[in-house]
């Protein structure tokens, strides 16, 4: 999308953006006070939106389909390199449409079998990448097993990347690689409101795959997994679609609360070195690699859909349609904090979800996030399960920590998510051509 459609998007004259705005933001304002937000649909508020709709009205975004989603510039033909030397790709690239997210145990304990995996999968990757096979899809000899199983064949490399992440127990007494273990890689400790799941949780290995045709990430994945059988086994998977995040020149997103997500991701060079990159101060195998945090987080989607939207801009601390925070008018205003509004109350609630997760309120904090929405289809309850594969890079763990002990226990944000899943990995650095990822462990 243009710049100037952009721009054009964001001054459509429709009523929605002004109204939202205009609606009462203060803490004490009647939507907070009186009713609960739980509360609302079945009471008075079910009225009021039957009554809209059956007017016709409602808040629907002044624009047409295709405007503000994720499928501008889908070149099917782009590929990566994997032999860079520097960073793993899957982190500063720009976000692709979808992703496949898996994790696994090291089922067997000797250090040469992982160190096997990880040279045959650096190979395997480095052609995927490429949008080429591992291996014959249809063997000339007819009784031979297919190295690839074929179903990304003429698919096109669609931006594929893969990045792989080594979690604590690599580091554990199995492998004599303790004296190698990354100073920060420790299992995430209890946050608040963590709601973990043993089928969702921990993992020795991560793979991330994120292409634009789901269908590549999950031949890359599928394909890493039986070449694994027999050093690991498969521990929880999930698989993203529409992009949460995004990258330096990329539209912004929506997630599934309908809300702009990634306005404020880091985006800039200096940011990624000063937050993102492992620096001297870990052990030298890690510099240019980074951490990652997975979360699994399940969204309570009816509870939220029956919420008013003034009361879910609250919430967020951003208006819905425009994605502008509600102490200014356009998305990319930078938030102000202190900002009041005619009555005295602050613009932002403070314990709105971006008034809480800001660099400017944790000392300079930053993440960089590379999220996607996922859907499990319906609960044993009926209802609809789905939420934000969350998956985050940082120099180092603490930030995600600091953060996430500050969400949550005050995001506003809580009463509609739940954190069911968690992983926490060290990226290594990327090979240079002739190596493979972990290399420097074996040495
Ligand atoms: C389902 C869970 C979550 C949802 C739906 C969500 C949604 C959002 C949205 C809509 C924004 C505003 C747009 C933007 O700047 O990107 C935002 C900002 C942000 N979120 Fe989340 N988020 C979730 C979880 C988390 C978690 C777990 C963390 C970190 C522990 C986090 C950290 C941040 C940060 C750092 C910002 C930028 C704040 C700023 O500088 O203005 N989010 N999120």
């Amino acid at each position: 999308m243009s710049d100037q459609q952009d721009a054009g998007r964001d001054q459509t004259p429709d009523a929605t953006a002004d109204e939202m705005r205009d609606q009462p933001t203060g803490p004490d304002q009647p939507a907070r006070r009186g009713l609960s937000r739980r509360g609302f649909f079945t009471g008075a508020g079910a009225g009021v939106v039957a009554g809209a709709l059956a007017a016709g009205g409602g808040t629907a975004f002044a624009m047409s389909h295709g405007e503000d989603d994720a499928t501008e510039g889908v070149d099917f033909n782009n590929s990566y390199p994997f032999y860079t030397g520097t960073h793993q790709a899957g982190i500063q690239t720009e976000p692709q449409r979808y992703c496949v997210y898996m994790t696994f145990d090291l089922v067997s304990a000797t250090a040469t079998d992982l160190q096997v995996l990880l040279a045959r999968w650096s190979a395997a990757i480095a052609q995927l990448m490429q949008g080429k096979p591992i291996g014959a899809v249809a063997p000339t000899q007819p009784n031979a097993v297919a190295p690839d199983t074929g179903e990304a064949y003429n698919l096109g490399p669609s931006s594929l990347t893969v990045t792989l992440g080594l979690g604590p127990g690599v580091f554990d007494h199995r492998f004599g690689l303790a004296d190698k273990k990354p100073k920060l890689l420790e299992p995430l400790p209890a946050l608040p409101s963590d709601q973990l799941q043993k089928g969702y949780t921990g993992g020795d290995l991560s793979l991330q795959a994120c292409a634009d045709d789901p269908q590549v990430a999950y031949h890359a994945i599928r394909n890493l997994a039986r070449m694994g059988r027999g050093t690991v086994g498969t521990r929880w998977t999930v698989m993203g679609f529409g992009r949460a995040s995004a990258g330096k020149g990329q539209s912004t997103p929506r997630n599934l609360l309908g809300f702009k997500d990634g306005t404020r991701n880091i985006k800039e060079q200096s940011d990624f070195t000063d937050h993102v990159w492992v620096g001297d101060g870990d052990v030298a195998w890690m510099r240019g690699g980074s951490y990652q945090v997975a979360r699994k987080i399940q969204m309570n989607i009816e509870i939220w859909d029956a919420d008013r939207v003034s009361d879910q801009q609250q919430v967020i601390g951003r208006t819905k349609n425009v994605g502008a925070p509600l102490s200014g008018n356009a998305e990319f205003d930078t938030p102000n904090f202190t900002a009041k509004d005619a009555a005295g109350d602050i613009k932002i609630p403070v314990t709105s979800h971006i008034a809480l997760a800001a660099h400017e309120n944790n000392n300079g904090v930053k993440i960089l996030r590379r999220s996607y929405n996922y859907t499990d289809g319906i609960s044993q309850f009926g209802q609809l399960d789905a939420g934000l594969l969350f998956i985050a890079y940082m120099d180092t763990p603490q930030s995600f920590i600091q953060l996430q002990e500050k969400l949550g226990s005050s995001d506003l944000l809580n009463e509609y998510i739940g954190h069911i899943g968690s992983g926490i990995f060290a990226i290594p650095p990327a090979p240079a051509q002739g190596h493979y990822l972990g290399e420097a462990l074996f040495g």
